[in-house]
Order: C-alpha cells, then structure tokens, then sequence
C-alpha cells in the first residue's frame, strides 16, 4: 500500500504534493518522493525515510513548477532504498510514474521490454510502467498510457507526466484507490481524499479503468474505449481524520474490512492454478529440504497464535514435524536445534525484540531461517536466508487482525511449496487447495456481514468479567487468536481451552451465565465439540457457536449462531477469525474502550 498524489495549477507544486503526501503517510512511509515538470524537463527529487527527509532534501534542493506527481511508499517488490523509491522513470528521463499497487506480471514485461532494449534500474515492479508507456509512446500520452494499462495485470492507481506534454498529468486505477480534486484552475489526483482537503471539497470518485487527464483548464475523465464520461461530484462534508480511516470509526474496524484485499494481495502471483507456488524469496532446494528433520516456528503474540495454525498446516500438507514456540521462552531455553532445523519466524513488524533474538541464536547454530514478515527492509527481513512477505499493508491499530490472516496465508504457502518440493500430496488434492483459497477473499467478504448478530450479542454480554473460547483442532488455534483479541482491546479476561481439556478443569468455572465462544469447523471433530458445548449449556452457560452455513442443527442447543461460508476445513482459520475479531471490536466499543490503542500496549516491542 502507497500514496500517491498529482497536481495541475498555477501555484508550486512541490509544497502542495508535500502536503498532500503527508496526510497519506498512513498508507506507508518507509520513502517518498516527487517529480515535478521544470521549464520543460522533468525533475525528480526521492529518498528512503520518512516525508520529512524528502522536505530536507528539497529545502536544499528546490524544484519549481506548476506541474507534478508524487509518492509516499510501503515497500513490496524491492527494499525501502532511494532507488526503489518512486516516481520511476524510462532510462532517458521523459515519461515519469508513480505508482500504488502490486504489478503482478511485472517479471514477464520487464524480461518483455528487456528484449526491446529497455533497461531497468531499480527492483520495482512499478519501473515497468513508464517503459511501457515509452514503448507505447507516439505523441500521445492518454494513448499511450490507455495501451500500456491493457498489458499490465494486478493492481494500480498511477499518475504519470511526459515532458513532451509538459501540461498534464495522466491518471487511471484498478483495484487501488484513486480520486480527483476539482479546485479553481487546479485539479489533483490522490490515492485519498484528505490529500486535498486543504485545497478543495469538490471531488470526482473514480471507477476501475477511468482514465483522466489533468490540465489547468480542466478535467476530463474517459472510459477505455476513449469516450468521454461524465461524473457527478462529490461534495465532501466531512473531516479529514475521519477520511483516513476511509469512513470507519477506528482503524481497527477499517482495518478488518481490508481482510478480503489483504488476503488476495499476498496470494496474488504465488498461487495460480495449474502452475506449482512461485516464491520470490525463498530458495530451497528438495535436497536442502530432505535435509531438514524438524521445523520451529517461532514469534510473539499474534503472530505465534499464526504460527500454531502452521504447525497444523505443514504438518498435514508437507509431512514435516512441527513445533511452535513463544519467541521470549525459546531463546533462554536452550532448544535442540542444529543444521537440520528449519526456523520460521513470524513477524508483522519485522522489528520484535524477542523474535529477532531467535533468528540471530538460531542463525548461529547453523540453522536456516525463514522470515514471514509485512515490513520490507525491517531487520528481520534482512537478517533472515529467505523472506515471505505479508501483503497486507500498514497495520496502524496496536491489535493485529489483517496482518494475521496473511500469516495464515503465508503458512498455506509454505505448506503447499514444501508439499510440493517433498511430493506428499497428490496434484488433485493440490489444485483443490489453490483453487479454494483463491475463494477466500469472496469468502472472507461475506463473513464481513454478520456485523449485527455480534454487535447484538456484544451488547447483552459486555459487562461479564470472564468468557471462554473453545475449539478443536486448528479451531483450538484460532480460538486462541479470538481470545487475546478480546484481552487485548476490551480488557474481558478470558482463556482459550481445546474441547477435550475442559473437562480436566475449566469446566469447574462453568456456570450460569458463563459466556463461552465455540467454533466447530471441522467436520471429524463435529460431534466431539457438540458434546462438549452440551457439557458448558448443560451447566448453564450462555453459547455462540460458529460454524460453516448448513450446519443449522447446532442452533437448537447455543444461544446464537454465526454461519461462515463453506470452504476445506483446513482453511477454517481465515474466516473463523473474522466473527472473533469483530466480536472483541464491539465488546471493546461497548465499553467505551480505544480500540486503536490499548492501554498498556505497544504495535512494536522492540526492547525485551
Ligand atoms: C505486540 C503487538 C501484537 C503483535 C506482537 C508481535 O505485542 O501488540 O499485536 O502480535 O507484538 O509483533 P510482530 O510485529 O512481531 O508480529
């Protein structure tokens, strides 16, 4: 996830793309950078670090103009660096892009250009656009852009300059947010609408491959046959705070309603149907893997609960023995591990003390280390032999929910490319599983909807002092996820407990009025987690269970119901999670609590 932003007027444009980029930090921040159209030719001015090192960096060298892009980067393909950061340009310098979104073919059209004699600098997939753009180039830069967009697959808000057409700026998006600002005798471009606030309330709100052309004179928008559309603006009432967190209350809520997007973008070109998993950076061999006895996944707080999951899911797809350890027990506990073990740390941040430890001690005993991580650059990423990035964007709420589901993609991942190196699984059964997680994100939107049963259930439970969490199986792991949810934001105590334990002590906590949450989506284990909600119902707790759709019968013994859509059991965990998060959401906002920020708690640990 990026910002960009664009500008056409009379004024400097390099303040004006500055403050528009700030308020767009929150879509990343590890660099940024701006082009500008000076006296012809095209400038470009871009650094690793935060927006605040870009305005150094233009107080001592000042770009003047009235025409320009800009962008603030969180970095996917290639590490925060000056040169990864955007506007990208074509090797001569006269067609400058910047971009937010993911170019999923990048690698087939970089190696396509190349042919051509294009040549490429920086590790982006973004640096294929303006060459394509100058591929497409003969005088006209909306056609040139109109066919360049027809060969790029993924996702993609961009703006793009050409110093041969030194009045305009070019824009078009798909499936990365884009919107226009309609000032008096300037316009903008910005991936959100407080990037203009300042400027202007008047606003076009554009659809996937809505071309536009910015000028001093106006505004035209066209469809991809060329035509000219015409939009009604939106008038803005509301305030900028509130527009960041794009109409949600709290990051948080925004945050799991990105769970569909987030799940797609970190499946998108590592899962595609009828080829075998494609990962940009691990590299083990089948020997390399032959070789290896055991694994450890190893983190702290959600992203251990992610790696219990995994433990269910490499074991059952790859055949390899698992274990999952709390990174601050594992480092003083002198753990037997040696070449022949495989690390895998999970981290959101890439920058958690504890976890860091691991990979370091791990890394002395000679052991190799994957690293899943959402940050590109952090340390861990860098420190680690082989990296699977999470693309789920910047998480600004301290609870994590969108960076956990990628986790659990990332296992699935890691599941399926070892399954497929070791040959455990047959190709049917492989092909099943791709094509049902390429489902998930639908699945995941649809789950999004059960908003007003658990805001309900919320509203008549959130006094209660204690609740339980029950499960079986992989259910059992992510009942561990929903319950730090619940400490963590609304600061209910409660305990996560496997089905079949609660009868060796729990269960003397059980008593009328007691809340327990129950998910039951693994049909061998079906009947067992009944019997056990009987035990909790008989004893005269209050129960919502959660369940795929079609297993109406538990109705008659909980008190609510939340039906998910069926998909494999084994991908159970990416939508039960969902119901659990929201359910601590409004648990939370009953309470009156501030969801985005806990007390006591921090988004990154970085001391012990
Ligand atoms: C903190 C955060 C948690 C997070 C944990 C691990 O405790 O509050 O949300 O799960 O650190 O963070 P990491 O960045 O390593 O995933």
């Amino acid at each position: 996830m990026c910002g960009i932003v664009g500008f056409v007027g009379k004024r400097e444009a390099s303040p004006i793309l500055v403050e528009g980029l700030s308020k767009l930090e929150y879509r990343g921040y590890d660099s940024a950078g701006v082009a500008i159209i000076e006296e012809g030719d095209i400038k470009i001015s871009k650094c690793k670090g935060r927006l605040a090192m870009l305005e150094e960096k233009l107080k001592e060298a000042p770009l003047s103009g009235a025409i320009g892009i800009g962008h603030t980067r969180w970095a996917t393909h290639g590490e925060p660096s000056d040169l990864n950061s955007h506007p990208h340009a074509n090797e001569c310098g006269s067609i400058t892009v910047v971009h937010n979104g993911i170019i999923e073919n990048y690698l087939h059209l970089r190696e396509w250009l190349s042919s051509k004699g294009y040549k490429f600098f920086s590790e982006t997939d973004t640096e294929v656009i303006p060459n394509l753009v100058d591929y497409y180039y003969k005088g006209d830069l909306v056609e040139a852009v109109m066919k360049a967009v027809t060969k790029m697959e993924g996702s993609y808000a961009i703006g793009v300059i050409t110093k041969n057409e030194p009045d305009k700026v070019v824009a078009v998006r798909k499936d990365s947010p884009l919107i226009v600002g309609l000032g008096e005798g300037e316009y903008f471009i910005a991936s959100d609408i407080p990037a203009v606030l300042n400027h202007t309330r008047d606003i076009y709100l554009l659809n996937d491959k809505e071309f536009v052309v910015l000028t001093k004179d106006g505004v035209q928008i066209l469809s991809e046959e060329g035509e000219e559309i015409k939009k009604e603006i939106y008038h803005v009432t509301w305030n900028a705070d509130a527009a960041e967190k794009g109409g949600y209350e709290d990051f948080m809520l925004k945050e799991i309603h990105e769970q569909p997007k987030a799940i797609k973008d970190t499946m998108s070109s590592r899962i595609i149907p009828g080829q075998p998993i494609s990962l940009d950076k691990i590299n083990i061999t089948k020997e390399e893997l032959n070789g290896i006895d055991r694994i450890y996944i190893v983190a702290c707080g959600t992203a251990y609960h992610a790696g219990i999951v995994g433990k269910y899911v490499i074991e059952k797809l790859a055949k390899i023995p698992v274990e999952v350890d709390i990174a601050s027990e594992f480092r003083y506990r002198e753990p037997i591990i040696n070449e022949r073990t495989l690390i895998i740390v999970i981290s959101q941040s890439g920058e958690t003390a504890d976890t860091l430890a691991v990979l370091r001690e791990s890394k002395k005993k000679d052991c190799r280390v994957i690293a899943v991580t959402n940050v590109v650059g952090s340390s861990i990423s860098r420190e680690a032999d082989d990296v699977l990035y999470t693309w789920a964007g910047p998480e600004i709420a301290v609870a994590s929910t969108k960076a956990y589901v990628t986790q659990l993609i990332a296992m699935y991942i890691i599941g399926l490319h070892f399954a497929e190196i070791k040959e455990t699984m047959s190709k049917a059964d492989m092909e099943l599983i791709k094509e049902e997680m390429l489902k998930l994100p639908e699945k995941a939107e649809e789950t999004l909807s059960h908003k007003e049963t658990l805001q309900k259930f919320a509203s008549k439970t959130y006094m209660h002092k204690d609740m339980f969490f029950l499960g079986r199986g992989i259910d059992y792991a992510v009942a561990m996820e929903g319950s730090l949810k619940l400490k963590e934001i609304s600061y209910v105590h409660s305990e996560a407990y496997a089905g079949g334990e609660l009868k060796h002590g729990p269960i003397a906590l059980i008593e009328k009025g007691t809340i327990v949450i129950t998910t039951l989506t693994q049909g061998f284990l079906f009947d067992k987690m009944v019997s056990n909600i009987k035990e909790v119902v008989t004893r005269g707790a209050k129960v919502m269970a959660i369940a795929f759709e079609g297993n109406n019968v538990i109705e008659k013994i909980v008190d609510s119901a939340i039906y998910i859509p069926k998909t494999l059991d084994i991908l159970s965990p990416i939508l039960s999670v969902i119901p659990q998060q929201l359910l601590a959401y409004y648990m939370a906002k009953q309470k009156g609590c501030d969801v985005d920020k806990p007390r006591n708690l921090a988004k990154s640990v970085t001391v012990e």
